[in-house]
């Protein structure tokens, strides 16, 4: 059987803070097939990011990290200087929130865009640059000529964001990892953005892992969803099944906590207590202090994650699929 294009297995992170170490990360299992698109979504501190940048190894200096990253089927937590940056600048792309935090504010657009190319692939300067005004024209980007000669701070959000997106995919990456790329921009270029992103997948067949706060754009735009907590995953499944089908009550709990715009009579539940770290968490089940009907085994022991039809819950006690998104009463809160 052919393995899927990314698989992480029971992987950890750790992060040096004041003297001691962190888990930032619990064993988390995780599998990216070819040309299909996951959702990592979840509160923030939950691990999403670590759990991208742990991909490509961008951790913060110290970090340590155990278990597998696997790209068609090779471990690459082990994988050397020169074959990390192959793979930072061909396999796996990564587009992040803020593109002003990745992109050198003195350099020219073109210069940043066809560095990649010149150095790491050896195109020359100017193949290179037909390639980047083409990529331009695909992430909407019609004036490539004028753009290139401008510098960062000359572009708007939304433009940059969109230069970052065609650097991304100027190495001709098989993987996408996207970590909030439209959560800074107004709600008219994110629609936009998120409308590239698509077109550039489906036109290359490009796989993604999709961070977000955001469930229903996850749902619309992804395959399958990871829904993280406390720097695990308390649940995967189905993109399509999110909203009926989810099990554990955290899921229920962040899908009830946003606005379903076709019910006028309901009424938003906040989530009570706080999201943990994954160094929080007590023994037992990270949500117990916050879940609405936790049991005595919650508490003492981590529930493990089990296969449910196509899904994966961690929950002692999943909920039936189609039930009431929250049974229990909500008010009396932990906090
Ligand atoms: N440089 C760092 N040093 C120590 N701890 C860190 C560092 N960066 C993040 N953390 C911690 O790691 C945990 C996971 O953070 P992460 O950034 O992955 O969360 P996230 O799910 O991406 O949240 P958000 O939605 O806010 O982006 C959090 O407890 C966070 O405080
Ligand atoms: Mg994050």
């Amino acid at each position: 059987m052919t393995p899927p294009l990314l698989s992480i297995e029971n992987l950890s992170v750790t992060l040096p803070v004041r003297g001691t170490h962190r888990t930032v990360i619990h064993r988390v299992d995780l599998t990216v097939p070819a040309g299909t698109a996951v959702g990592l979504v979840g509160e923030s501190g939950s691990g999403k990011s670590m759990t991208a940048r742990a991909i490509l190894r961008l951790l913060p200096r110290g970090a340590a990290v155990t278990g597998e990253v696997r790209l068609d089927g090779r471990d690459i937590t082990r994988a050397g200087a020169a074959e990390l940056r192959r793979l930072r600048s061909r396999d796996v792309a990564m587009v992040f929130q803020d593109p002003r935090a990745h992109i050198n504010p003195v350099r020219t657009i073109g210069d940043f865009l066809t560095e990649a190319l010149i150095t790491a692939r050896g195109v020359r300067p100017r193949a290179a640059e037909a390639t980047v005004t083409a990529l331009l024209h695909d992430v909407g980007i019609p004036d490539a000529a004028r753009r290139m000669r401008q510098r960062p701070p000359e572009l708007s959000g939304g433009l940059l964001q969109r230069v970052m997106i065609a650097a991304a995919l100027a190495g001709e990456p098989r993987l996408l990892v996207a970590d909030e790329p439209t959560t800074a921009l107004d709600v008219t270029t994110q629609s936009e953005v998120m409308a590239i992103i698509e077109e550039a997948r489906a036109e290359r067949g490009l796989a993604m892992l999709f961070i977000t706060h955001d469930l229903p754009l996850a749902a619309a735009v992804c395959d399958r969803i990871a829904v993280m907590y406390a720097g695990t995953v308390a649940e995967e499944l189905p993109a399509a099944h999110l909203h009926g089908r989810a099990r554990h009550p955290y899921t229920r709990a962040l899908l009830a906590s946003r606005p379903d715009p076709t019910d006028t009579t309901q009424r938003l539940r906040a989530i009570p207590g706080r999201p943990l770290s994954a160094f929080e968490a007590p023994p037992g089940c990270p949500f117990a202090a916050r879940c609405a009907h936790p049991q005595e085994i919650c508490h003492a022991e981590r529930p493990a994650p089990r296969a449910a039809e196509d899904s994966l819950v961690a929950c002692h006690f999943p909920e039936a699929p189609g039930a009431a998104v929250l049974s229990g009463d909500r008010s009396d809160t932990h906090d």
